[in-house]
């Protein structure tokens, strides 16, 4: 299902009842993030918040601030358009089972192609509602006319301070367009804004993405880089942004799949780059390699802890462009779980077809939330040789984001790993530490903080799973206490006649 708008998926949050409306001024200051941290901490994600008069600086913004959106599975299926997202990761599946490839090339090869049978590609169009509202930078070089030209800047929006240490405001849920200067090709990542004035913010985009790798070349070649930012539209826009596609795959081919509609694409009005034409704002700009660095941070993020302040590239504003009646979509992260989690879960039930092309005895991941995405990964496989649970490690660390992983655990089919207690259970029941453990060394999150060097760090993978003979197990494995089918639905059915 494809929304028109930003305002149409909240129209139908509220119709499933899953948004709550705020009448009130509530402060973008920290107050923003204590009502909707406490909504994110309920069970199950608790409801969407409709912030109708946020504040900035006491002075009550022009546009309204949605957020907790797409924080629940409900929610994430809403914005699929579908009733769950297991409905939408099956569909995905059944493509790929069309022609199974045989390694990672083919199978990204066949998710493009199709993507592209689905007559997904973004479209051109001409106008758009994302630029119903025009503001030029005043030290915009644009030789635009026509434009409407007024003194709106970055500080009219409703942009949050989340935690009391931040070192500033964060546009927290950016779509973020850059384009591969050798290649033409586009990517879509998201990374958070830190607005440092009117006119420039920090671009937080960290080593290993590929909008840095886009920046490392323009940095190369000394050119202005162009980035456009947009925000709202479509609630595909985002969790595509988010999505560990590998570097090529534009991820509006994915957007474009899932709402099952070409991206209409207009034409930025200072930068040459498109953003989809029914977003709720556009931030467009460019980032000057001749420029040093700027120290950007601290931030509340999501491992729980502040992000120290580093050096990032500083990006300057040309253009805020904006629909008439924008509402601003935004975020918070922080202790798990948070709205992420839930980005997160539904990121790994979408690709678990594509980790199962590459590794056919995987039956699951989980990624719960107290391992913050990368922390903590539980795989479940249906073994047959010996240390065929290291080869998961091996092969999950080599795999784009699943590079950052600290922990992987290996559990048998029968573990469902969506239970953390139950992986637990399997986990010091079936392990000797020395012989089921491996260290190894790799490159890390540069968000973690424990680890001795900045993006540097070790591994550690744990195998859960029942010992074959040639894996240094002499003993014999004994069985798994289980009852008998016949005997639990006898009690099933004594239970039903005889309620306590
Ligand atoms: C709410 C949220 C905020 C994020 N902020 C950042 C960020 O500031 N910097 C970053 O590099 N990645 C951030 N990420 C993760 C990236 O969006 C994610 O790794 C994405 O796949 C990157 O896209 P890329 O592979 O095209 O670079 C964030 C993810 C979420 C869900």
């Amino acid at each position: 299902m494809a929304y028109e708008s930003f305002r149409d998926f909240l129209t139908l949050l509220e119709q499933e009842g899953e948004l709550i409306r705020y009448s009130d001024p509530i402060a973008t200051e920290l107050e923003i993030t204590e009502l909707a941290d406490r909504e994110m901490k309920k069970p199950n994600g608790g409801k969407a918040l409709l912030i109708e008069k946020p504040t900035v600086h006491g002075k009550i913004s022009s546009f309204p601030l949605a957020i907790n959106t797409l924080g629940s599975f409900k929610r994430m299926a809403l914005s699929f358009g579908a009733k769950s997202v297991d409905e939408v990761a099956d569909a995905m599946g059944d493509l790929m089972q069309a022609k199974p490839p045989t390694n990672m090339k083919q199978a990204i090869g066949l998710l493009k192609s199709a993507m592209d049978l689905r007559h997904v590609r973004p479209k051109k169009v001409t106008s758009a509602p994302c630029q119903d509202v025009v503001h030029l930078a005043k030290n915009s070089k644009t030789s635009i006319q026509d434009l409407e030209r007024k003194d709106a800047t970055l500080l009219d929006l409703p942009i949050l301070k989340c935690w009391p240490m931040d070192g500033g405001r964060y546009v927290t849920l950016p779509c973020v367009v850059t384009k591969d200067p050798d290649t033409g090709e586009r990517n879509v990542g998201m990374y958070r804004v830190q607005v440092y004035d009117p006119w420039t913010t920090g671009m937080h985009w960290q080593l290993q993405k590929v909008a840095a790798r886009h920046g490392k070349r323009y940095f190369e070649t000394g050119e202005k880089m162009p980035v456009a930012i947009f925000l709202g539209g479509d609630p595909v826009y985002p969790f595509s942004a988010t999505a560990p596609l590998p570097d090529g795959v534009d991820e509006l081919l994915l957007a474009g799949y899932l709402r099952k509609s070409s991206v209409p694409l207009v034409k930025c009005k200072t930068v040459d780059l498109e953003v989809p034409a029914n977003s709720d704002f556009v931030i467009e700009g460019y980032i000057d390699p001749k420029e040093e660095l700027q120290m950007e941070g601290p931030f509340g993020d999501h491992t729980g802890y502040y992000s120290l302040a580093d050096l990032y590239p500083v990006f300057h504003v040309t253009a805020v462009t904006h629909r008439r009646d924008a509402v601003y979509p935004a975020t918070i992260v922080g202790i798990p779980p948070m709205e992420d989690f839930y980005i997160g879960a539904a990121s790994v039930r979408l690709f678990l077809p594509i980790f199962k092309m590459n590794f056919p005895e995987i039956v699951d991941i989980a990624l719960p939330a107290e391992g913050v995405f990368h922390n903590l990964v539980f795989v479940s496989i249906k073994k047959t040789y010996p240390m065929q649970a290291y080869k998961i490690m091996h092969g999950l660390w080599g795999m784009g984001q699943m590079m950052f992983t600290k922990y992987i655990v290996v559990v048998d089919e029968n573990v469902d790993v969506h239970n953390t207690s139950e992986v637990l259970f399997h986990w010091f029941a079936n392990t000797d530490p020395q012989r089921d453990s491996i260290l190894t060394r790799g490159p890390s999150d540069v968000l973690d903080h424990a680890t001795s060097e900045f993006a540097v760090g070790s591994k550690m993978g744990i195998d859960a799973t029942k010992k074959l003979p040639g894996e240094g197990f002499p003993r014999e494995w004994p069985p798994l206490i289980q009852m008998d089918e016949g005997i639990k639905c006898r009690i099933d059915e004594y239970l039903s006649r005889n309620p306590h």
